[in-house]
Parts: C-alpha cells; structure tokens; sequence
C-alpha cells in the first residue's frame, strides 16, 4: 500500500466502458474506443482511470454480475486488447483501476451453477443457501423486492442483495476469499493500478442471517456494513494481495460513517486506501428539487474532521449509478454550464481524492426518456414492474423509472457533432443518447475556453500544481450560510478560498470578494468582472489571500 504521500496528487477519473466510445463498430463501448479517448483523457490532465466491470459477464447489471473473474468480456474485447490499453495507458502515464464485483457472483458463473446443481458440490458452501421455504430472513433486495430467490426445481432459497442474478458470496468460506484474492492478483500481475471494490463494505454477514430489525435497503447497508468479520477480511486482502503491489485499494462504502471509515483507511492499520460513501449525494438525490444547502455543506465538514489528516477523504457527488450531478445539485435548465463549473470546483478543489464521473467535465444533463423500451438499467425495469404490480399505472410506473434510472449517467458520450456524437459508426448505440448532445459534445467545448470542459482542465491544473489543493486543511468558512459555500484551504502559512454562490438568483457576498488578478483571483467561472458584494447565479471565485490582506489568516 502506498505511503499517504502518494495519494496527494490521485484524481481519478471514472468511465463507464458501454458508454465511452466504440472502437469495433457494435454499438457498444469497448477497450479499443477507450485507447482511442487516452488522449483526450490525458489532456485533461488526470492520471487514473477507474474503469466500471469489464469481466466476463451476462451483462444483467452491466458487468456487476461476474461470469469469469479473468476473462475480459467479449463485448469490451479481448485480454490482448486489455494489454494494449494498460500499455498504451503507461504511454501517457495513466494507470487503470479495475472494478470488481466480489461480494456477489453472477447466477451464469460455474461455481454457482455447480452450487445449484449438485448438493454435494464444495460450491454449495460458496452462496447463501436455505431450505425450501418461506424466505430465510426478511431483508429486502437493494433492487426491491425479497432478497430470497429460488434456484434450480426443489425450492432451494439464495440470497441476493441485488438482482435475483447476483447471489452473494460466502465471504465466511476461506476457498471464495482465496479464489477472489488469487483473481485479484492475477489483474494485477498484468500492471494495473489497483481495484475498486463494489459494495465491499458489505462482504461480512451476521451470523445465522438473522432478520433486520428495519429490513428496507437504506438500513440494511448500515447493518451490515458492520459485519463482526469486515476488518478481518480487509486486513487479509491486504496482506494477501495489495501488500504485494503498488496499486490502490478503493472500497466503495455504502453505509459507512465517519468514524468507521477513519478506520478502515487508516495507514497505520491497512485495509483500504480510500472509500468513498454516498452522504454528499444525499441532499440531492432527485434532479430539480430543492436541496438542502446546510446540510450538504455540513456533510463535506463532518467527513474531512471525521477522516483527519491520518487517512484520506474522497470528493464524489457523481458516478454511474447516480443521476447527472448538474441535473441533482446544479441549474441544468437555468445555467447549466455555470452551476456545472461550480460543481466541478467543489469536487476538485475541496480537501480528498476528486472523482469526476464521464461527461461531468462536458457539464452532461439528465436525459428525458420518454419510452420504457429506451431504458436498460435492471434497477429502472424493476422498479417499473413493482410499481406496475402494486397498482400504479403504466404512466405513472414509467415516470418512476424514467426519473430514478441509472441510465441517465450511461448514456453514450458525445465526442462530436456526428451522428450518435461519434460514439459508435454502428446505426444504433446501445443506449440514446442526450437528444441535445449537440450543445455540449467535446469537439464543441475542445477550443471553447469558456467550456465547462475548459474550466475543468484548468482547475484540475490548479489542483495538480500546488500541494496546497491537494493536502491543505479545509475549513468552512460560513456554514450557516443558506446560498454561499466558502472555505479555506490552508498550508504551511498560505491560505486560498474558494467561493461558490450554490443558488441560480443573485447571492450577497459574505466578505469582500476579489474581482481580478491583481486581487490574487486564481480562477472565475464568470468572464466579465463582478463585484466586490455580490456574487451571481452558481458563480465560483478562486482566490488566493495574500500575505498583508486583512482576510489573511
Ligand atoms: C454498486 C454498483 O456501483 C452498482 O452499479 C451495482 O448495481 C451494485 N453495486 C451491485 O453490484
């Protein structure tokens, strides 16, 4: 595991492989499209690549639902085109973090099939079984829906916390940590720059499977985020995997609080290097409602004291699971490209690792779906069908889905102003893409220095040139305030703030703000100068306070 030191500089960048860009022509994304866009990546300036599953897969849940944990999936390519990415990545000094799905299987991979078809198969202590019966516990599928289904014709029960075609592993069997450790080894034997751990936090079960006391998902995860053998198994991953290379271990933590957190990234004790956890997304989970600026705001304050300068925090409002970050936190109606940019500051110049979600650089809006059959994401195809059953019409079933789907982050990304924006040569893509692709493409925004892709090449060269962005203390300035965001980044006796009007109405500045360079202005998402008092709709200042100033600390 890499000294704290190293992280300092991590900014990682995370594409969805199906939606990147198509290389072969088959309407899907795939490792030779991602070669094709390093350059584009490296321009950026961003040095690690988190990369969604591209294992083998039946694709149920977009390669979440492993197959083969050393297989590339056919859709993406093949292993040879796998070396080639991770060596044409080393050309422009990009490593690849690979994701991995471990806390649960898909139903097509042999072992689980071995486990169903045979009772006396060594794989059947690899799932969750049960008798025949009503479900085991009462604990409810993150999907929706029993976390219980039936395998194969005598009833027997499995337990799955996603789709009824992920069954989770028996993380207590040592052989499934041995396989899954064994996999990890072998990915990174190939020189990669480490893993992503889907859901690990949720690897430990209670003994005996009792029922919850709240068994809806939104508790479920605290619980068992909690699992007595958590720590255990994440020392041991270390110890038997990451200790050996120089890759990071980035654990996606669904549940997890401050506390707990500090734990498990904490040097001293190695089990992860970082995790990133969903209470910044909270506040603003629907695109276009309100939000609730305080709480957001107290949430970014309560995470870097709760992680302290022993670990390190991670930044993500966005990813592929989650709705565009400017349709949920910004203005993408009213001021898109303003509220985009100031997100972006928020994400890349606070204190902890950013993570910047594919098209967040273009300022990417939700999408209007307007049709079931242009959805794909199970999560989305299955809330329709509970709704659909528990009553609701087929119109009001769809708005659901079409308001909650993780689709809106897959659609395919535009690269020009062609058809499907570049993405694919084939007549269709997999998925739509943003009918207004044509206003935000990147050939649109490459020359635009007034582009939201711009703005984030500049800021993300902000924060790579200076350790003040990287490792200053983070201070919030004015948490009572209801519109503004200001803090302070302060290190070694130098200190910069950033403020951020967070409403698309005029907000009054509270202090005297910098309106040029010579006031030690770093960066403006605006072009014309503002004023000293107020600050427009999503406007963003960056500024460095100068020695002598009376904001100086
Ligand atoms: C979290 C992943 O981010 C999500 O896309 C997936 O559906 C679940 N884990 C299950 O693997």
């Amino acid at each position: 595991m890499p000294a704290r030191d190293h992280l300092d500089d991590v900014l990682i960048y995370q594409i969805y492989p199906k939606s990147f860009r198509d290389g072969d022509g088959d309407g899907v994304g795939d490792l030779r499209g991602i070669i094709e866009g390093l350059p584009y990546i490296a321009d950026l300036g961003v040095k690690w690549i988190w990369l969604s599953p591209i294992f083998a897969s039946p694709m149920a849940d977009n390669g979440y639902d492993v197959s083969d944990y050393t297989a590339i999936n056919p859709l993406f390519g093949s292993m040879a085109d796998f070396e080639d990415m991770v060596a044409a990545g080393k050309k422009h000094g990009i490593r690849f973090i690979l994701d991995i799905a471990l806390n649960h299987t898909s139903s097509a991979h042999p072992w689980f099939q071995a486990a169903v078809q045979d009772a006396h198969s060594p794989y059947r202590d690899w799932y969750h079984f049960r008798p025949a019966g009503a479900p085991a516990n009462n604990w409810q599928s993150i999907f929706g829906g029993p976390a219980w289904s039936i395998a194969g014709d005598n009833g027997l029960q499995y337990l799955h916390l996603f789709d009824t075609s992920q069954p989770d592993l028996n993380w207590e069997n040592p052989a499934v940590r041995a396989a899954i450790y064994q996999a990890m080894r072998f990915w990174l034997d190939k020189g990669i720059g480490g893993f992503r751990l889907d859901v690990v936090t949720v690897i430990s079960k209670p003994p005996g499977l009792p029922d919850a006391p709240n068994p809806r998902p939104e508790a479920l995860y605290p619980m068992l985020c909690r699992g007595p053998r958590l720590q255990e198994f994440l020392r041991e991953m270390h110890r038997e995997v990451f200790a050996h290379y120089d890759g990071l271990a980035i654990g996606e933590a669904p549940g997890v609080d401050p506390a707990l957190a500090a734990k498990l990234v904490d040097p001293a004790d190695p089990m992860l290097d970082l995790l990133y956890h969903f209470d910044l997304v909270a506040p603003a989970r629907d695109a276009h409602g309100d939000w609730d600026r305080i709480a957001f705001k107290q949430v970014f304050s309560s995470w870097d004291s709760g992680i302290g300068s022993r670990g390190v925090n991670t930044i993500v409002l966005s990813n592929h699971d989650l709705g565009r970050v400017v349709s949920r936190f910004g203005d993408a109606l009213g001021f898109l490209r303003e509220s985009a940019k100031a997100l972006q500051a928020l994400v890349i110049l606070s204190r902890g690792v950013p993570f910047i979600y594919q098209g967040d650089e273009l300022g990417v809006p939700n999408t209007p779906f307007t049709r079931l059959e242009e959805i794909d994401d199970v999560w989305a195809k299955t809330t329709y069908r509970l709704k659909r059953e528990a009553g609701a019409s087929e119109d009001a079933a769809f708005a659901a889905a079409a308001a909650m789907t993780r689709d809106h982050a897959r659609t395919p990304f535009a690269w020009d102003g062609s058809r499907h924006g570049g993405f694919t040569q084939a007549p269709a893509p997999w998925l739509k893409l943003h009918p207004d692709f044509a206003s935000f493409h990147r050939a649109a925004q490459d020359n635009d220095e007034d582009s939201p892709l711009a703005f984030a090449r500049a800021l993300i060269a902000l924060r790579q040139s200076d350790a003040l962005w990287q490792r200053g203390t983070f201070t919030d300035l004015v948490p009572r305030d209801h519109d503004v965001f200001l803090f302070a980044r302060r290190l070694d006796g130098r200190e910069a703030r950033v403020i951020i009007n967070l409403r698309s109405c005029p907000a009054e500045a509270p202090e005297h703000l910098p309106i040029d360079r010579q006031d030690g202005l770093l960066l403006s998402n605006y072009r014309q100068p503002g004023s000293h008092e107020m600050l427009r709709p999503w406007e963003v200042r960056i500024w460095e306070v100068r020695v002598g100033d009376p904001a100086a600390p």
